[in-house]
């Protein structure tokens, strides 16, 4: 099977890479970039493990193809901080031990990073509807509903200084 070049933007920064066509974006990811943040549970939609942020979407990627990334900007859960640097959500996880075996941990990230950057002033409610999408089989989700409770401050701050 023949190559397909695609160009997309990850993390911030120009990449290209060379998928066959029914490989999926989230093989795309660990595979050709070595992205490996993302996870892989259930590969048909279902648990949430693989999500990352297309054009300010969260997305299955094992449910969206490499090729349909053409022209796309992704963020993976290595584009919301690095151990030296923690993303606000990041942190709060980590104060609020929002994470055991830290399987599920990046496609929850990413999910509310994109909730928090359209919706920094989401309730509770509407922050366990949105986690709903994403199975947890350690936490009880209680410390993660609470950690991102936690981060929405910082998202209110980002967004303010946004629109300076
Ligand atoms: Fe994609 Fe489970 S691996 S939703
Ligand atoms: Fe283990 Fe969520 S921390 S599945």
């Amino acid at each position: 099977m023949t190559g397909v070049p695609v160009h997309l933007r990850v993390n911030g920064s120009s990449a290209t890479i060379t998928v066959e066509p029914r490989m999926t974006l989230a093989d795309a990811l660990r595979e050709e970039l070595r992205l490996t943040g993302t996870h892989l549970g259930c590969e048909h939609g279902v648990c949430g493990a693989c999500t990352v942020i297309v054009d300010g979407l969260a997305v299955r990627a094992c449910l969206m193809l490499g090729v349909q990334a053409e022209g796309r900007e992704v963020i993976t859960v290595e584009g919301l901080g690095d151990v030296a640097h923690l993303g606000p959500l990041q942190r709060a996880f980590r104060k609020h031990h929002a994470l055991q075996c830290g399987f599920c941990t990046a496609g929850i990230l990413t999910t509310a990073h994109a909730l928090l950057m359209e919706e920094p002033n989401a309730g509770e409610d509407r922050i366990r509807e949105v986690i709903s999408g994403n199975l947890c089989r350690c936490t009880g989700y209680l410390p993660i509903i609470a950690a991102i409770i936690e981060a929405r401050d910082a998202y209110r701050e980002m967004q303010r200084e946004a629109a300076q």
